[in-house]
């Protein structure tokens, strides 16, 4: 399966810090946050991945993370010239899926858990979808599911009166139908084609199959949840999966 990663978007909420800087390359312990994701998809075996990032901050993408090859993968770049919406960032993947499956995630979400099953599980399901979800203490804040004899019945985006405690989190699988569907979706109230739009898709299809997560996740989109990343990962960074190669600082003769 091939990996989508969704680095767009204006990082108003972690204003100032995302002046000059895009929120994903922001520190997080000792990477830039957008390293997390990666090694996600690199510990499930996903090697071919698209990164989607807006015009103003694809260059620093590039300085990062080039074409992949210290990480051992293939990186691909997509530009989202305005900020449409995560499902209208998502369409944008059409030619690199070229037909297969794909796994989103969204570039400012660390998980613990390991995804090798739950990629080969969602290869062997015929089509549909597959979110994961998180218990969370502020559900305002996110997709809700509601659920029903364990299926999700619908997702409602930051309800005022969330039907259960869980957060539909930035981790997305899709069959090769999400590009359809994505063009007939209409914007939002806040002008975005959402995700959790393209979600509903699927649930009233009876498709969207979900998983409950056990392991830590993280949505490092606020000051208070950047700390927490940051807390998290230092306290943590041993029981993480770990790139096999130590980044050094380029300079041949680093005593002068
Ligand atoms: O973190 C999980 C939540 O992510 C889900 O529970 C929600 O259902 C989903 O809508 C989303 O909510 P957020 O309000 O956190 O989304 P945000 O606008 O912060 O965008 C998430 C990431 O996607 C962020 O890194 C920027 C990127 N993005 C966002 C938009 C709207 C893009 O690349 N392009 C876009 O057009």
């Amino acid at each position: 399966m091939k990996g989508v990663i969704i680095a767009g978007g204006t990082g108003s909420r972690l204003y100032p810090l995302t002046k000059v800087i895009n929120k994903n390359i922001l520190a997080v312990y000792d990477k830039p946050l957008i390293y997390y994701p990666i090694l996600t998809f690199l510990d499930a075996g996903i090697k071919e991945i698209l990164i989607i990032s807006g015009r103003g901050h694809a260059g620093q993408y590039l300085d990062l993370l080039g074409a992949g090859t210290q990480f051992g993968i293939k990186l691909s770049y997509e530009i989202q010239e305005f900020t449409g919406g995560i499902a209208q960032a998502i369409g944008l993947a059409r030619s690199f899926a070229d037909g297969e499956k794909i796994l989103v995630i969204l570039g400012d979400n660390i998980y613990q858990e390991r995804l090798t099953n739950a990629v080969e599980a969602f290869l062997s399901q015929e089509n549909g979808a597959k979110v994961f979800v998180k218990e969370v203490k502020d559900p305002k804040r996110f997709g809700v599911p509601k659920i029903n004899e364990d299926k999700i019945v619908e997702i409602i985006e930051k309800p005022e009166i969330p039907p259960t405690n869980y957060a539909v989190t930035g981790l997305y699988m899709y069959d090769e139908r999400a590009f359809e569907i994505i063009n007939t979706l209409k914007p939002s109230a806040r002008g975005e084609i959402e995700v959790t739009d393209l979600n509903n898709y699927y649930a009233r299809e009876g498709t969207l199959s979900y998983q409950i997560l056990k392991g830590e996740w993280i949505d490092a989109g606020t000051f208070d949840s950047l700390l927490h990343a940051n807390l998290f990962i230092a306290r943590n960074i041993k029981n993480l999966p770990q790139f096999h190669f130590k980044e050094e600082y380029p300079i041949n003769n680093k005593n002068t």
